[in-house]
């Protein structure tokens, strides 16, 4: 019982440090097949968007929604979504680390 207790305390107190850098976003499943579930792309054509400025993927992620950037991959994947899970997407992108020898 008391090492049952002390278990559980030391989960209590190690998950929130575990979840510090932002959490995945919901929809990145809807990415991960194209960028990666860390921004590393997985298929040729697609970019790494790990490391990039936040600011940046954020525009970039609503010119894809409203058309001016007109690249239809891009647009049904983004489409649907809500100006607050573009930022969400762009936050958690930003904040993987880029891999070395990346192009
Ligand atoms: C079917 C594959 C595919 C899926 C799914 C996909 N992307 Fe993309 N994405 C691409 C391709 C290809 C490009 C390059 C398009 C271009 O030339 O502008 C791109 C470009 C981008 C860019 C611009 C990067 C830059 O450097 O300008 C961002 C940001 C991005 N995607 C984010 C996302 C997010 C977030 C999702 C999920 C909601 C997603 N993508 C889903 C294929 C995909």
């Amino acid at each position: 019982m008391r090492l049952l207790t002390t278990a559980a305390l030391a989960l209590a107190f190690t998950a929130p440090a575990i979840a510090a850098p932002p959490a995945k976003p919901a929809r990145l499943g809807l990415c991960a097949a194209c960028h990666g579930e860390t921004g590393q792309a997985r298929i040729p054509g697609a970019p790494n968007l790990a490391g990039q400025k936040p600011d940046y993927l954020r525009e970039a992620l609503r010119q894809y929604r409203d058309g001016r950037r007109d690249i239809p991959v891009m647009r049904a994947a983004v489409g649907p979504l809500s100006d607050a899970e573009l930022d969400q997407l762009a936050e958690y992108f930003s904040a993987q680390t880029p891999s070395k020898g990346a192009q």
